[in-house]
Parts: structure tokens; sequence; C-alpha cells
């Protein structure tokens, strides 16, 4: 594990979570911290229960057992969220990006990101229906703030481009500022980076390394791309039959012997650089 972990608390622990769907066991014990501040790589083979759990720590899916804990206030305390509905988990600051749903397709790139809950500040809204003027002023403000979203992902150029037109790279960069619109603690990213050539790829890497630099945003992030675990991510987890087997820097992970097993069957070595790391 990376170094600078030791002092510092969690802000995501998953207890021996377990999801069964009928005779299936998809998330079997799992146990896992993600710690603030850091961009967290969670791999592993096909069918190993990565999205189930990202499902069952957001509230999509309800687990069969075990916790999840998440520190939406910085210190004391931890909430127990498991089980808690998606709605609220993102109210704490815990988001999950989705792709953008097909009627949002018809709007255009800067609607998409001004359609964005404004998640910790939903009480300021909800006073906001009672006095005109100021949802005037709160339209501005959002407006701008999706301004800069879009320019913090180098989207400003497609503002006014129907969602529907921009290609698959740009639609990650979109659903990446439209994340980042809710002023998020933690962020789950499921394969980020699948069917994104490289050039965009690069954008969304550096995207995502700023947000994390400067916005002190955590990630928790689902990939299969070498180059972005290696560039972007420590540490990284892997996980196999729903359980976690290892976790350490990349190139710990990578030589672990549980980890080459894991993924023997797979298509690819372990590792072979610029290549993918499994069958995603
Ligand atoms: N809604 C579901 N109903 C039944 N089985 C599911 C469901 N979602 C996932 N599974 C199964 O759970 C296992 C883990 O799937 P998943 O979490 O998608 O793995 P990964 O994201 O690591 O590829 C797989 O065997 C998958 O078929
Ligand atoms: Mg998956």
């Amino acid at each position: 594990m990376g170094s600078s972990v030791a002092n510092t608390e969690p802000i995501l622990k998953v207890r021996d979570l377990v999801k069964d769907f009928g005779g299936l066991r998809a998330v079997d014990h799992c146990t896992l911290d993600v710690y603030p501040g850091r961009i967290t790589g969670l791999i592993g083979p096909n069918g190993a229960g990565k999205t189930t759990l990202f499902n069952l720590i957001s509230g999509a899916l309800a687990p069969t057992g075990g916790r999840v804990f998440f520190q939406s206030r910085g210190s004391g305390p931890m909430t127990d969220i498991t089980g808690m509905a998606m709605h609220r988990t993102f109210g704490l600051g815990l988001v999950r990006t989705f792709q953008i749903p097909r009627e949002m397709k018809r709007m255009t790139v800067l609607e998409n990101l001004m359609l964005v809950p404004a998640g910790q500040r939903g009480e300021r809204i909800w006073a906001s229906w009672f006095t005109p003027w100021r949802v005037a002023r709160q339209e501005r403000e959002i407006e701008a703030r999706a301004l800069e979203a879009l320019g913090f992902v180098k989207l400003s150029h497609l503002a006014d481009e129907l969602a529907a037109n921009i290609s698959t790279g740009q639609k990650k960069l979109l659903e990446l500022a439209r994340t980042l619109m809710s002023e998020p603690k933690l962020v789950l990213l499921d394969e980020p980076t699948a069917g994104v050539n490289r050039t965009l790829m690069a954008q969304l890497s550096l995207s995502i390394h700023l947000a994390s630099a400067q916005r002190g945003v955590t990630f928790l992030i689902i990939d299969h791309d070498m180059d972005v675990l290696m560039s972007l991510c420590d540490p990284v987890i892997v996980m196999a039959n729903g359980a976690v087997i290892s976790q350490g820097t990349p190139s710990q992970v990578q030589a672990d012997p549980q980890v080459i097993d894991a993924y023997l069957g797979g298509r690819q070595p372990v590792g072979q650089p610029g290549g993918n790391l499994g069958v995603a």
C-alpha cells in the first residue's frame, strides 16, 4: 500500500459485504478501505463483482450482508450508509457516475450540466422556490458553475452541441463534469476509459488527476487500462470471486502471484505495457 495512508482515517470502509443474486454470490465478504485525497484503482477479472460492489456502496442495490461506512463530514464518526438509498448517499457527497440517459441526449452539453442536482446545496435550492428573484440569481450561479465545469474538462467549445452528437470520450468527460458539479467528496467511476480514444483518455486522466489534486475529490476507479492505472492510481485493490485478493501500488499488485493466478485464463498477460489488465 502507498506510504502515506498509515496515519489517515479512511473516507470509505467496506466490511464483510455480501451480495447474492439468487444462488450466485457476486460479492463475497468483501472488505476494503478507501483513503481521502487518493485515486484508488479497483481491478479484477470480468465477473469479479466490481460493478456490483459499486452498486452496493452507492445504494443502487441493497447488500445481503455486511456494512458500508462513509466519512461524510471530514472527521468524527463515520456514517453507516449500508443500504441507504442512492439519493441520500448522493446528498452526503458520495457520487457514482452513470451514462447520460437517452432523454438528456436531446439537450445541449451545457443544459446537461445545469440539470445536475446540487447535492449538499439542496436546502438552498428548496428555499429558493419561494423567492423568484433568488431563483434567477441561482440560475445564473448554476450556469456559471456549469461553464466552469465544462472548462475544467476542456469541453467549453461544445457547450451548445446536443449531447447526442458528441463522441464517447467527450460523453465520459461530460459525465465527469456532471459529477463534479455536485461538489462530491467521493466519486465512483466504473470503467471511465472504456471505448475512449487515446487523446481523450489523456484528457480524462488529467481531469481526474486535477479534480483530485486541486479540489480534493477522492476517487475509486474500476478500469482495465494499464496506462491509466499506472499513471493515476495508488493504491490499486484487486478483486476476484467477489472478494479482495491483493492491494498495493500498481507495480506491487502486478507482481503478486495471487493476482497473476486470478487473471489466468484471461486473454492477455498481466501488466503488458500499454495493454489491458484483464478481459474487459
Ligand atoms: N442484477 C444481477 N442479477 C444477477 N446476476 C448479476 C447481476 N449483476 C451482476 N450479476 C452477476 O454477478 C457477478 C459479478 O458481476 P459484476 O459485479 O458485474 O462483475 P464485474 O463488474 O467485476 O465484471 C457476475 O457473475 C454477474 O453475472
Ligand atoms: Mg463491471
